[in-house]
């Protein structure tokens, strides 16, 4: 499995959180050997560094939902390099499967019948989890665990009291994709049953020298002072940072 990346096939790849000691190794082999590598806006500056000198970068992020480049280009751009012979890394912040639009990219990689791989990454949730020295399940509060985002394809928040139901009992809830209205956040959630005191832990940044960890509770999300986008929230009773 550890061979270089072939000529022609597109690598769909999880460069984890962001520090490099958390690549798998086949990532960190592939990182090596690519011609080409499409990174999105989170991957880190020290995942790229791993790469070849002579691999062309091309960053292919939207960033606070101004694309800089569509979708349908980013397949446009994997698709033409893979037929022009080169191997094409698409690197994804976290795992590739979690929130990555790694399904548009699936079909469209099946349909143009290109050769393709995935491997995964850390995704955030686990890389916050182990950081925070907190686990995400619990045999006692937690059986459960539940990674959703707060928003949909239009950019719109998705979490309201129509959400009822959705968090059963026992449950870790991890919210990719918060936005920025945290009391409106709050209050769907409370909505769908969640208890105001169920602790609410919002990373920042995480794994970054920027990061910021805001401990609260569910019911005084709204006033907290959360740091700047990337956030990830960890709700739940099995959140102990202490
Ligand atoms: C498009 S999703 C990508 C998720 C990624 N595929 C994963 O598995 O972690 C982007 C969201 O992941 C979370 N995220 C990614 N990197 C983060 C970081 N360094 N700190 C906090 N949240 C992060 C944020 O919720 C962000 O809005």
């Amino acid at each position: 499995m550890n061979t270089e990346a072939i000529p022609g096939t597109v690598y769909l790849v999880g460069a984890g959180p962001g520090d490099p000691g958390l690549l798998t190794i086949r990532a960190h082999r592939l990182l090596q050997t690519a011609d080409v590598i499409l990174p999105d806006d989170l991957v880190s500056d020290a995942v790229l560094d791993l790469a070849s000198p002579s691999a062309q970068i091309i960053p292919v992020g939207k960033r606070c939902g101004q694309p800089r480049i569509t979708q349908a280009e980013i397949h446009v751009l994997m698709l033409h390099h893979a037929r022009a012979g080169s191997s094409v890394l698409r690197l994804k912040s976290g795992d590739p499967l979690i929130f990555g639009r790694a399904g548009e990219e699936i079909a469209a990689l099946r349909e143009a019948e290109i050769p393709f791989e995935i491997v995964p990454g850390i995704t955030t949730a686990f890389a916050v989890a182990a950081s925070l020295k907190t686990p995400l399940t619990d045999r006692t509060s937690a059986s459960k665990l539940i990674l959703a985002t707060a928003h949909h394809a239009a950019g719109k928040l998705t979490l309201s009291p129509s959400w009822s139901g959705a968090f059963p009992d026992e449950s870790t809830l991890v919210i990719y994709m918060p936005g920025r209205d945290f009391a409106a956040l709050a209050a769907s959630l409370v909505d769908s049953d969640i208890a105001q005191d169920t602790p609410c832990v919002a990373v920042s940044k995480a794994s970054t020298i920027e990061e910021k960890v805001t401990a609260t509770t569910l019911g005084n999300l709204g006033s907290a002072q959360i740091g700047p986008a990337p956030v990830i929230l960890l709700i739940g009773r099995a959140i102990r940072l202490q």
